[in-house]
């Protein structure tokens, strides 16, 4: 690793030594969708596939970026004002970089390069993990020791601020503080978090991408955000201890449909049974009973699809499909959805099968699948000597 990473530095950016190589995974969330920005509960964990950033401090204040995957450079001022609209990758790094700025923790220019194995744009956080690895980086540059979970808010910050996406915060604390071989169930109220071991002997995750894309991306957590703080706002009038959707119950739902409009209600309905599904699905991994977890995400997936209606044709067929298959435990959209890929519990025995029945549907299996096998947390990886 130090032999390429050195070498995309040098080859970019000139001499290496001293540079800081940092790793960040991408998640996929097993269950809890649209909750996180709702102070819910959500499980993800994290994937085989990372973005790596390399860092070296400069003496000026200029910043240079290169995304080395991709052929694209850019080059300003720490200064400098920035139009982010439209900016592609460059609020994930350059955001970064400027709200360290502006909290007063850097002070001088940086040399940057970049590249990732994490799909982009299908649900998986190549954001959250370019955000993620860009911090890590800068936090050992520059000494700044900022803890795992103040990492993750800053990440989070910097999406809201630079991308303009108000997300929840569960994509940059899983891949922050996500770890191999166990869910990350975060509560998005509190941020009190635990690792839950996922006793996955003889099965696998296995995520397929359905190629759809949402443009722009991530207008989905926005618009559903909004619709989220309206019913909240409704239900204020009548249960005024309401301050966000974690304050409901299916109950209170019950009591006062008749003061939602139907499509508030849905939406409601999906976050305040979706909260109760995560919970139930780290019992049943606690206990073992991954059929029960299974059934589970096959019951988020009809929610999202029906209530919180944040699916696409292309992924509902990825899912139906999925669950005719013998071995297959349960299959879910996952990520902001409108297209992007779903995430199936398999029987280790059942991947040929899925993987025929899902060959019509997708134009290549290894392009298109991720078995999950060995994640790798995010930390740094080395200081370029
Ligand atoms: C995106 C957001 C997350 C979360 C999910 C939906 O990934 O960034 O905060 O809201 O959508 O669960």
């Amino acid at each position: 690793m130090t032999l390429r990473s050195a070498a995309l530095f040098r080859e970019h950016l000139g001499d290496p030594t001293g540079a800081v190589v940092a790793r960040a995974p991408g998640r996929v969330n097993l269950i809890g969708e649209h909750t996180d920005y709702n102070d819910g509960f959500v499980l993800p964990t994290i994937v085989d596939r990372h973005v790596e950033v390399v860092a070296r401090r400069r003496s000026d204040r200029k910043v240079r970026i290169v995304a080395a995957d991709l052929g694209e450079r850019r080059e300003n001022d720490l200064d400098d004002p920035i139009d982010y609209a439209n900016s592609g990758w460059l609020p994930y790094v350059l955001g970064v970089v400027h709200e360290l700025t502006q909290r007063g923790r850097i002070e001088s220019g940086v040399d940057i390069a970049f590249w990732g194995t994490v799909p982009r744009g299908a649900g998986l956080s190549s954001s959250a993990g370019l955000e993620v690895a860009t911090a890590l980086a800068l936090d050992a540059v520059f000494n700044l020791w900022l803890n795992p979970i103040e990492m993750a808010r800053l990440c989070r910050d910097v999406e809201h601020r630079y991308a303009g996406v108000r997300c929840g915060i569960m994509d940059q604390f899983a891949s922050r503080l996500g770890r191999s071989d166990n869910a990350l169930l975060i509560d998005c109220r509190s941020l009190d978090a635990r690792h839950v071991p996922m006793p996955l002997d003889g099965h696998r995750l296995v995520i397929v991408d359905s190629g759809v894309r949402r443009e722009p991306a991530d207008s989905t957590v926005n618009q559903r955000r909004t619709e989220c703080e309206e019913a909240v706002a409704l239900l204020r009038e009548v249960e005024s201890s309401i301050t966000s959707l974690r304050d409901v119950t299916l109950d209170m739902l019950a009591k006062h449909e008749n003061i939602l409009p139907p499509d508030l209600f849905a939406r409601c309905r999906h976050v305040v049974s979706e909260n109760h599904r995560v919970l139930e699905a780290c019992e049943s991994l606690a206990n073992k009973d991954l059929p029960a977890f299974g059934r589970l995400m096959i019951a988020s997936h009809f929610s999202l699809r029906n209530d919180f209606e944040v699916s696409h044709p292309a992924v509902d067929r990825l899912v139906e499909e999925a669950i005719q298959v013998d071995g297959v435990l349960g299959a879910r959209l996952t990520g902001a959805g409108f297209g992007g890929c779903m995430v199936s519990l398999v029987k280790q025995t059942a991947l040929p099968d899925l993987e025929q029945r899902m060959q019509p549907l997708i134009d290549d299996w290894s392009v298109r699948s991720i078995v999950i096998r060995a994640p790798e947390k995010a930390r740094v990886t080395e200081v370029i000597a």
